[in-house]
């Protein structure tokens, strides 16, 4: 533990020095740049002057709830108007030692269903589709910690995947009786190929690092997070230097790869039938008793397989 204190102190320190040397850089231009997002659950550092450092702070499990989606929104959309201040890649790490993203509030999925409660899925629709729709920018999953649920649907829907030894991602999402419906379906099958798309979210199976690495679900694994955070920002150094024209247009002719729209907003669709049925509910329930309101609780910690904990079939150990 103190080695990773004093590990990530030198690492803040150093990133807000290079961060004030591209404040002070920064023009009167278009896009804002902003230490700290309206609600403050993203954090922005600017290791270079076409590069955006995007880092998730959301509570104990960094829990996509309405605040994390307006933030991410908010960040993501002026930068469909593209100028010379607009990132060419964003990377998004997480300052919580466990956790990259987690699951949605589940809270929000809990009948009755409310006009805000659809608001919320519904912008959240919004800024996973701009992570696809903002050609001129590449945004990188910088994973070092859990991404389940929402979180791994989001880290699909980025352009690139790099993951260190704490990473774990998986959708737990068959285990209740509902569907990674906001994309990870759709792009899971799209990466890794149907089959081995299936065996993972029917049987509710964790990706670690060298497992993701080998399916071709992350580009590469670190088994140092140090590491990591070099090798990421060096690929994005690189990517940064040429001009944008290539760049967005060799994201905007891969998107042909993507799985089609149609697929994903009837899946969006199903999840709101599907999660709104009693056993589903009666789930639900029992995922905000288990991880006692989404905290950082054995049972978080234990995601993906202490969902097996719904089947009498976790031994409580927070990594098994
Ligand atoms: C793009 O810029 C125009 C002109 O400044 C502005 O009116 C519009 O709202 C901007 N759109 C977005 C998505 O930021
Ligand atoms: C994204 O692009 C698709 C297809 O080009 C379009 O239908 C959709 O309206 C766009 N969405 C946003 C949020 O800009
Ligand atoms: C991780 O990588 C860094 C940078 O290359 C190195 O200084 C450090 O010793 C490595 N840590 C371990 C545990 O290997
Ligand atoms: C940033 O992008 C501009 C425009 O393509 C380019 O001229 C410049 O060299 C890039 N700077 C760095 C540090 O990558
Ligand atoms: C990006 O590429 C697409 C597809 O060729 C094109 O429609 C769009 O105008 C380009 N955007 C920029 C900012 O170059
Ligand atoms: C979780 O939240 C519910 C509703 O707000 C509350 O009744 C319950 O006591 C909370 N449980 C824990 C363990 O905090």
């Amino acid at each position: 533990m103190l080695s990773f204190f004093a590990l990530s102190s030198i690492l803040l320190f150093s990133s807000a020095l290079i961060a004030g040397d591209a404040a002070a850089l920064a023009d009167a231009s278009s896009i804002k740049r902003r230490d700290v997002s309206a609600h403050g659950t993203l954090t922005f550092t600017y290791p270079s002057p076409n590069i955006t450092r995007a880092t998730i702070n959301n509570g104990p499990v960094n829990y996509v709830d309405q605040f994390f989606i307006a933030d991410v929104l908010d960040f993501l959309t002026p930068l469909q108007n593209v100028s010379n201040s607009t990132p060419k890649v964003v990377i998004f790490d997480s300052s919580n030692p466990h956790f990259w993203i987690g699951q949605i509030d589940m809270t929000s999925l809990a009948t009755p269903i409310t006009t805000e409660k659809k608001q919320l899925g519904a912008n959240y629709v919004k800024f996973t589709t701009l992570l696809q729709n903002i050609t001129s920018t590449i945004f990188i999953a910088e994973i070092d910690g859990q991404a389940f649920g929402a979180g791994n649907e989001i880290a699909a829907q980025m352009d690139m995947r790099f993951v260190g030894p704490k990473a774990r991602t998986g959708s737990f999402e068959e285990a209740l009786g509902l569907i990674a419906g906001g994309g990870g379906q759709t792009f899971l099958g799209t990466i890794i190929g149907k089959a081995k798309a299936m065996e993972y979210l029917l049987a509710v199976k964790t990706f670690d690092g060298p497992t993701g690495e080998a399916l071709g679900l992350f580009n590469k694994y670190y088994d140092n997070s140090t590491e990591l955070k070099l090798s990421v920002l060096q690929l994005a150094q690189r990517i940064a230097l040429f001009p944008r024209v290539a760049l967005n247009q060799t994201k905007a002719v891969l998107s042909f790869l993507d799985p089609p729209s149609n697929a994903f907003n009837s899946d969006f669709n199903a999840f709101y039938e599907i999660e709104q049925l009693p056993e589903e509910q009666a789930n639900v329930r029992k995922f905000l008793e288990l991880s006692a309101n989404q905290t950082a609780n054995r049972f978080e910690l234990g995601l993906g397989e202490s969902i097996m904990a719904l089947y009498g079939l976790w031994n409580g150990s927070p990594t098994s």
